[in-house]
């Protein structure tokens, strides 16, 4: 007989939205073993992103037209330019010369580890060591906007 957290991690994979947030360890089996950006995005959760993010809010706002923190408002960042998402803001030339838009990978990437993504990069932010937990601030990034 499947064990009750097989039951669960699949149950979870069908309907991701209704995972809650102690379904975490059921959601990570379902992404399968070393998963990438975009099969964390499938088990991600938008609201575990929204709890995670008040390790963002002391200095970023995410809502729409809200004023810059010590960062960038945030609201409509997944997709924009790369420091570029709030026009008021001072951005390093670190992080401008990065280039490109905000991709889920680069993002990804940029929230694992933003001294290795941009060097000399202002956000004084150490980083989010779980994948899992990056893929849930993407997701509540993404109802952003
Ligand atoms: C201690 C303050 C601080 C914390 C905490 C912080 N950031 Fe930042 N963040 C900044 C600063 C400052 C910048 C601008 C960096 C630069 O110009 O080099 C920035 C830039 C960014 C950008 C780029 C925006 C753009 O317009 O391209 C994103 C995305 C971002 N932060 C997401 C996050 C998320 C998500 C978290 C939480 C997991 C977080 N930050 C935590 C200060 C912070």
């Amino acid at each position: 007989m499947p064990s009750r957290s097989i039951i669960l991690a699949i149950a979870c994979a069908l309907t991701v939205t209704a995972c809650a947030p102690d379904d975490r360890e059921a959601r990570r089996r379902a992404a399968g073993p070393t998963p990438s950006v975009a099969a964390l995005s499938r088990v991600a959760s938008a609201a575990a992103g929204a709890r995670l993010f008040t390790r963002c809010s002391a200095c970023h706002s995410v809502g729409r037209g809200a004023p810059d923190f010590g960062g960038p408002n945030l609201f409509g960042v997944m997709g924009s330019e790369v420091a570029q998402n709030s026009q008021r803001f001072a951005y390093t030339a670190a992080l401008q010369k990065v280039g490109g838009r905000w991709t889920p990978e680069r993002m990804d990437a940029w929230l694992a580890d933003p001294q290795r993504f941009a060097p000399g990069t202002a956000m004084g932010f150490a980083g989010l060591a779980d994948p899992l937990d990056r893929a849930d601030v993407i997701a509540y990034l993404q109802t952003k906007r």
